[in-house]
């Protein structure tokens, strides 16, 4: 029970990595704040973690939109623990990609977040404390075909992590983040299609796909005080993507 009398908010946890991470800090006596524009599927995360003894509230928030991001901070009140998962990935070639999905993608994924966390961070550093987590991707981190804007938005967020580190680290605040490879969520699959999934999970140095749960220990983990002396890192959580070379 490591995060017992902590609130920790958790965006995009309406399914995939966000959602199991909000049930794993939930287990471990986090009050987690359940977040996404899915109302639906932000309710039945807060039965799942209901239904297993945990507490938790939604409250629905569009990162994209300032006056939500806005709404979703004054609404979370004092927050322990930030997870910045949420995240919109409209892959694309650099020659298709529209200006609707560049904008789409930078203002969920760079404003949104950034918004948040000052809100955020304004908070913990008044109350001396907390820990945030960036939820980036090795398409921030390597060159990827049809990831160019979604990398670059993406290395912003790993950029943002070790200037927050270094801003807020004498405020008690631990600022990390973890970079997802090549895992199986529901929305990714129907992006790039369960067969060309599979052989991408393949292709990386463990022979197969991550699952959410397990980029999810790695989040909680960072946000856990057995991560206390770490900050300002970002953790690719890939099966040894990023440590391939030519093979
Ligand atoms: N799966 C992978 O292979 C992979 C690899 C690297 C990085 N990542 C990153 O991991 C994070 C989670 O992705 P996932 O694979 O778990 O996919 P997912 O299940 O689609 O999760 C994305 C979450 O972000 C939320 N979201 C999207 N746009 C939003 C917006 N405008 N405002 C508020 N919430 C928004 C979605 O909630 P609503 O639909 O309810 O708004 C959803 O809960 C993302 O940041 C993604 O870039 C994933």
């Amino acid at each position: 029970m490591q995060f017992h009398g902590q609130t920790a908010l958790v965006t995009g946890s309406t399914s995939g990595i966000g959602r199991e991470t909000a049930l794993l800090l939930a287990e471990q006596g986090a009050y987690v704040i359940v977040s996404g524009r899915d109302t639906t599927k932000g309710a039945d995360t807060v039965t799942a973690i209901e239904s297993a003894g945990g507490k938790a509230a939604f409250v629905a928030a569009d990162l994209s939109d300032l006056e939500s991001v806005r709404h979703l901070a004054d609404a979370a009140g004092d927050v322990d623990v930030l997870v910045n998962n949420a995240g919109a990935f409209p892959f694309a070639a650099t020659l298709d990609q529209s200006l609707d999905t560049f904008t789409l993608m930078l203002d969920t994924n760079v404003r949104g977040t950034y918004f948040l966390t000052q809100s955020v961070l304004r908070g913990m550093a008044a109350r001396g404390g907390g820990a945030v987590v960036n939820v980036s991707s090795i398409a921030g981190l390597s060159g990827m075909v049809t990831t160019s804007v979604y990398g670059a938005s993406k290395a912003a967020v790993d950029s943002f992590t070790r200037t927050w580190a270094v801003e807020f680290g004498r405020s008690g605040i631990r600022v990390n983040a973890v970079a997802p490879g090549h895992t199986y969520t529901e929305n990714v699959v129907a992006g790039i299609g369960e067969e060309e999934f599979a052989k991408m999970g393949a292709r990386v140095p463990l022979s197969r796909l991550g699952s959410a749960r397990e980029i999810a220990e790695a989040i909680v983990f960072l946000a856990s005080p057995r991560a206390a002396y770490i900050t300002g890192v970002t953790l690719p959580v890939d099966g040894g993507f990023m440590a391939l070379g030519l093979d």
